[in-house]
């Protein structure tokens, strides 16, 4: 079969990740990268690639079937919306915009022209994920009651050297939480409200170092997020899944994740399905089934997914507008934690 060619756009840390990912794959094949910087044009150079310092030339010349977005957050609704125009499927990586309004802007450019744009939440390609889901969606837990997620981690020193981490917007609520929005919305439903507390007490940045979130889903069920970037702990999808070789592997298994239901409960990223083999009742001894999976990289899997979106065989797991609704709900942990009020992600903004 022929391989999809894909542009990436942006040769900075998640873009060349992207490529590194591609050169492996038999579904896609890198067309050109657009990336302005001298260090940008070195890569492509030494990958034998085009090299374009502007994305919009790239389109012109090149005419690649897909491209991948990896630019800082306030670009993503320009270049995504100059590839719907020209018939290109972009995979916009996350957060899908730095505004609501840039996010709902390529939403609707997506469905008018009626061409599908990805968002880079690549942990719902996770093959745990997939179990994960698949199980909720069958029943395994009975009605959702709890979620639990813990998302502690320590970023070095030197990760803030770049102003723009200290500041509002750089911290790890955009930057990391919206992959637990994400999930949450994926494996378990709609966020209806949101209530949060902030605290920058550690590293006395304008930006939180740490938040509490508490979360009201649509099915009724409630949701509590713990989230520090300055925390020394093992706590933490990344280092506890293993999906990414940036994180070293954990020498122990760790959960980051408690899904309970009325029927059963199911910890992450083991997979470990706890529940009750009759007799349902505190009193009574519950059994823990470790859940069989093949592990897989989902960054991998997405570049897959990406190529059969664009040959119309599969339609995107997470489109523009679902993108938007992880955004906006995001935005909301921000807003309730600054005003102490709670937060109705459907009243921010009509998405
Ligand atoms: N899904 C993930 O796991 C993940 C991980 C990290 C970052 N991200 C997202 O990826 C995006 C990039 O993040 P990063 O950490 O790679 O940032 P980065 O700063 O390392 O890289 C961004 C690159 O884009 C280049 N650039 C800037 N404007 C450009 C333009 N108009 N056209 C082409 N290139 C341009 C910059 O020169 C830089 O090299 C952000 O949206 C971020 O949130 C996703």
């Amino acid at each position: 079969m022929t391989k999809v060619a894909v542009a990436v756009f942006g040769a900075g840390a998640i873009g060349r990740a992207h490529v590194e990912t591609m050169r492996r794959l038999d579904s896609c094949a890198l067309a050109a990268i657009a990336e302005p910087s001298a260090a940008g044009r070195a890569y492509a150079e030494g990958l034998g690639v085009p090299w374009y310092a502007d994305p919009h030339d790239l389109l012109r010349e090149v005419k690649p079937q897909a491209a991948v977005i990896a630019t800082p957050n306030a670009t993503h609704r320009e270049l995504a919306i100059a590839c719907i125009e020209r018939g290109i499927v972009p995979l916009v990586e996350k957060p899908i915009a730095s505004t609501l309004e840039d996010a709902a802007a390529i939403a609707v450019a997506s469905e008018r022209a009626n061409l599908p744009v990805l968002v880079g939440h690549h942990r719902r390609h996770n093959p745990i994920i997939r179990r994960a889901r698949a199980m909720i969606a069958e029943g395994a837990l009975g009605r959702l009651t709890n979620a639990t997620v813990l998302y502690t981690f320590y970023k070095p020193a030197d990760y803030f050297e770049m102003a723009w981490r200290r500041e509002p917007g750089g911290g790890p609520v955009l930057i990391n939480l919206i992959h637990e929005i994400d999930l949450i919305r994926h494996l378990c439903g709609e966020i209806v409200s949101v209530q949060a507390i902030a605290s920058n007490a550690v590293r006395g940045f304008d930006v939180e170092d740490s938040a509490a979130v508490l979360l009201r889903l649509a099915n009724g069920a409630l949701v509590t997020l713990n989230l520090s970037d300055t925390a020394a702990t093992p706590w933490s999808w990344d280092l506890a899944s293993g999906e990414s070789p940036n994180y070293p592997p954990q020498p122990v298994a760790v959960q980051t994740h408690f899904l309970s239901g009325s029927e059963g409960s199911l910890a992450l990223p083991t997979l470990d399905h706890w529940h009750y083999a009759s007799g349902k009742s505190w009193f009574a001894p519950i059994r823990r089934d470790s859940v069989r999976f093949e592990r897989g990289d989902p960054y991998r899997a997405q570049l897959d997914h990406l190529a059969r979106v664009v040959r119309g065989e599969e339609r995107p797991l997470i489109t523009a507008r679902d993108g938007a609704l992880t955004l906006r709900a995001t935005m909301a942990v921000h807003k309730a934690a600054k005003t102490g009020q709670i937060v109705r992600p459907d009243q921010e903004m009509e998405l």
